[in-house]
């Protein structure tokens, strides 16, 4: 089956190469890119989708999602929002409901969250364990988020349950947990914070990760400056994720370093705390990404087009620059190139917005500016009589 899309407006690749083109077209051939060029010298294909002059972007790359979880925490959020600091000790508030929900529902909340994802142009999709904190439940949790993606996360050192001893703990998630979790697993995280895991113990987790031949992602300096983000660069941590304090030191770390650093914006709004400053990373030539973080305590956002926005109103970003990270930058945060851009042979995974151009998706924030989905060549929302 092919699949073309002609008369695009303008063409936001994300691939260095391609930049941004005008009445372009694209054709896939199965899942993947096989043409790219002019609109007026398209060759035919199966079937065809006139964007009429509409901009088309890639399918966007959430590289950090908590998806699989039960339960709401809408309080927590009133609560903050009239002055409570937010400190990460509400996922063990989560934890008791995921603990106590079905696979069945599990799977049915997961589900409905990816489609309002895709319906709003995210094409592929992180999702994290870390609300189940037993071996039985982390593997659970795992279980089900296999079943939504194969960009699966072990974060069984998400936060040291009540009553656990952190030491015990730790050696658990790095022992009988690991072991349980890693045929479901590509990645382990941790939450190297106050409060949750120590640089020692963040240290063990990932060792222990890489041993059992699983990826590094980290939690770091999402509350304070601490040493998570440096530990990450030095690990070989594909993505370290938040960075919202901080240190020279630790910008330069990422500097020199192979890891993306992943931004956050959601947890920022929702937990009304300062942004990250992506200006100084993208000035200092470390790799952005940025990702919905999307869980029901620190960021309840499916939208990478809000992040979008976030991060160019509020953290130094250009348009093209928040559009690039939520692409481009999010697949290099899960080490692929063959999502992220508009490239041949690249995966078909497209966006085709109601705009003529990409900056409306930070131009226009709130608005559901996406017309069609196509999603490894398949079209998802495409209107055949537009
Ligand atoms: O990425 N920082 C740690 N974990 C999540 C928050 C999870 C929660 O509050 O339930 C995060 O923000
Ligand atoms: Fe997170």
């Amino acid at each position: 089956m092919s699949l073309l899309i002609d008369r695009i407006g303008e063409l936001f690749t994300a691939d260095p190469q391609l930049g941004v083109l005008r009445d372009a077209a694209v054709v896939a051939e199965g899942d993947t890119i096989a043409w790219i060029g002019p609109s007026a010298e398209a060759p035919e294909a199966d079937e065809r989708f006139d964007a009429r002059g509409r901009a088309a972007v890639p399918g966007f790359v959430d590289s950090h999602t908590h998806l699989v979880f039960a339960g709401d925490r809408s309080a927590e959020f009133s609560a903050r929002m009239s002055g409570e600091p937010y400190t990460g000790g509400g996922i063990r508030t989560t934890v008791a409901a995921t603990r106590s929900a079905t696979d069945a529902e599990l799977q049915f909340a997961a589900a409905a969250h990816l489609g309002e994802m895709v319906r709003q142009g995210t094409t592929t999709v992180e999702i994290k364990s870390g609300y189940g904190l037993t071996v039985a439940d982390e593997a659970r949790l795992l279980r089900i988020a296999r079943q939504c993606t194969a960009e699966t996360t072990f974060l069984g050192a998400h936060i040291v349950p009540d009553g656990a001893d952190p030491d015990e703990y730790t050696a658990l998630v790095c022992g009988p947990m690991l072991e349980a979790c890693a045929p479901y697993a590509k990645w382990i995280d941790v939450f190297c914070e106050r409060g949750s895991f120590d640089g020692d113990q963040a240290r063990a987790v990932l060792t222990a990760g890489a041993k059992a031949g699983l990826g590094l992602r980290v939690h770091a300096n999402q509350l304070t400056a601490g040493p998570g983000v440096r530990l990450a660069v030095e690990l070989g941590a594909a993505s370290v994720d938040h960075c919202t304090h901080l240190t020279d030191a630790d910008v330069d770390a990422l500097a020199n370093g192979r890891t993306v650093a992943t931004l956050l914006p959601g947890a920022e709004f929702s937990t009304r705390s300062p942004y990250p400053d992506a200006r100084r990373l993208l000035d200092a030539g470390v790799t952005v990404a940025l990702a919905t973080d999307c869980n029901p305590g620190s960021s309840y956002t499916s939208s990478m087009a809000f992040c979008i926005a976030l991060a160019v109103r509020e953290m130094g970003m250009t348009p093209a620059e928040a559009l690039i990270a939520a692409t481009a930058g999010s697949a290099a945060a899960l080490r692929r190139s063959d999502i992220g851009r508009v490239a041949i042979g690249a995966r078909a995974d497209l966006v085709v917005l109601e705009a003529p151009s990409y900056v409306h998706l930070a131009y226009r924030p709130g608005t559901p500016l996406v017309r069609a989905v196509v999603h490894g060549g398949n079209p998802l929302q495409l209107k055949r009589s537009n």
